[in-house]
């Protein structure tokens, strides 16, 4: 087998002679050994190139989905560049506004926002809602009605009935659909309807979000077409297109730049007739290939005849993306990062379960051995931040490396951490 694709590392990433690969002007094996593994280590560069190429095609209607990956250095960082962001959960609205992001840059989002959640939004003046339920926009007006507040700046979710090519679970702008009003049934003209004869909200928009991982420009030209065909005519202004832009995992896959992505959303809009403000909230897109994860290999089991297993210090704790969607990594040796790659092996983690896989078919170097440092690139998206404590492992932490230097953001967790909670 080959030498893994370069092209799926960090923008920064650079191997030295000897095969040693440096992100951010620092040596992975370094960082390895100071902050221990698992690792997450995230190229702050390349997020803010990201985030850069997002404003300068979207302007100020660009949206960090903080939902791929979000703490305090993550939200300071997309703001500073000029990003809004998209939280769904009193615990992200929480993060960002404890990051200094300005209320009025957050969208908030969720399919089951509590009033607790919604409370919160109101009161932080947070800069749009996007409603997703008939009930959502009841108890919103009751709430504003109630404490006498300022009418929120509203959007309606809606579901344009586009399937979108891309894993089930991630599939979201099909009718049969747990998020918003569906077009077909009528229910989402209705929202609309009722939204803009109320006096305690005020309708700006429509948003949509189709799916994640989608590789198809296709499929985002004919949401838009039909998500701008049913914003004009309402006299709606603004437009959300959602995220869903995919990203090369594995060697061979290619996927448009958020660049292309957006020209396309503005084409189909523009063919739509459409002459608003578009909104879109890449989050995968812009954070995935920023990260890698390192890990310790403990034990390396040949099973002769069946396969080998190469066990990790991580596992589905750190990424559940193989588990959940069978998503494809690919993995590889740090100190020896332009190696032939001719073993096959699987790598799983350290939990109690055999369905804890990280790489299900991995090339790796011949001499792949007990002690080394195995890194899976394109973990920058969805693994911190589906991550959990399963056997009480700890979660790692995370580093950002850029122009020489390093800086720890998230703590790996501890024993106390885990105590914490648990009052009984
Ligand atoms: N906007 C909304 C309303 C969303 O629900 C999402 C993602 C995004 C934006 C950002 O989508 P992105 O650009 O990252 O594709 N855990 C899955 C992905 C779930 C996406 C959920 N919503 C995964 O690991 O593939």
């Amino acid at each position: 087998m080959t030498a893994l694709d370069l092209s799926l590392l960090p923008d920064s990433a650079h191997v030295s002679d000897g095969g040693r690969l440096a992100i951010g002007g620092f040596d992975l094996l370094d960082l390895a050994e100071v902050h221990g593994t698992p690792l997450f280590v995230y190229d702050e560069n390349h997020i803010r190139e990201r985030c850069r190429q997002a404003v300068t095609a979207l302007g100020d209607t660009a949206v960090y989905a903080a939902k791929a990956f979000l703490c305090r250095a993550m939200a300071r960082l997309a703001h500073e560049e000029g990003m809004r962001l998209d939280v769904s959960t009193l615990g992200e609205l929480a993060v960002a506004m404890a990051a200094g992001v300005p209320p009025e840059r957050l969208v908030m989002h969720g399919n089951n926002k509590s009033d607790t959640e919604l409370r919160a939004a109101l009161d932080a003046a947070v800069g749009v809602i996007v409603v997703d339920s008939f009930d959502e926009l009841g108890r919103l007006q009751q709430m504003v009605d109630s404490t006498n507040q300022e009418p929120p700046q509203i959007m309606l979710r809606i579901t344009p009935g586009v399937e979108a090519h891309t894993h089930e679970f991630i599939r979201t702008g099909h009718d049969d659909s747990k998020f918003g009003f569906t077009v077909s049934s009528g229910a989402a003209a209705e929202a609309v309807r009722r939204a803009q004869e109320s006096p305690l909200v005020d309708l700006v928009g429509i948003h949509a979000h189709i799916g994640s991982q989608v590789f198809r420009a296709e499929s985002f030209a004919e949401a838009v077409e039909i998500v701008a065909g049913f914003t004009g005519p309402r006299g709606l202004d603004e437009l959300s297109i959602g995220g869903g832009l995919g990203v090369p995992y594995v060697a061979g896959e290619a996927a448009p730049t958020i660049s292309e992505w957006a020209e396309v959303i503005n084409v189909g809009a523009r063919r739509a007739g459409y002459e608003g403000r578009l909104w879109a909230e890449p989050g995968r897109a812009i954070v995935a290939s920023a990260a890698i994860t390192l890990y310790r290999v403990g034990t390396i089991k040949d099973l002769p005849g069946i396969r080998t297993y190469v066990a990790v210090d991580g596992g589905m704790s750190d990424n559940p993306r193989p588990v959940l969607y069978g998503s494809g990594y690919e993995a590889f040796l740090p100190r020896a990062t332009r190696a032939e790659r001719p073993r096959r092996v699987r790598v799983v983690g350290k939990h109690c379960e055999s369905g804890d896989i990280l790489v299900r078919e991995a090339s790796v170097p011949r001499d792949l051995r007990v002690g080394d440092i195995l890194a899976t690139p394109v973990t920058g998206a969805y693994g911190h931040s589906m991550g959990s404590n399963y056997n009480k492992v700890l979660r790692p932490p995370v580093v950002f490396v850029a122009d020489g230097e390093a800086r720890l953001v998230v703590r790996r967790e501890t024993i106390s951490d885990l105590l914490a909670t648990d009052v009984g």
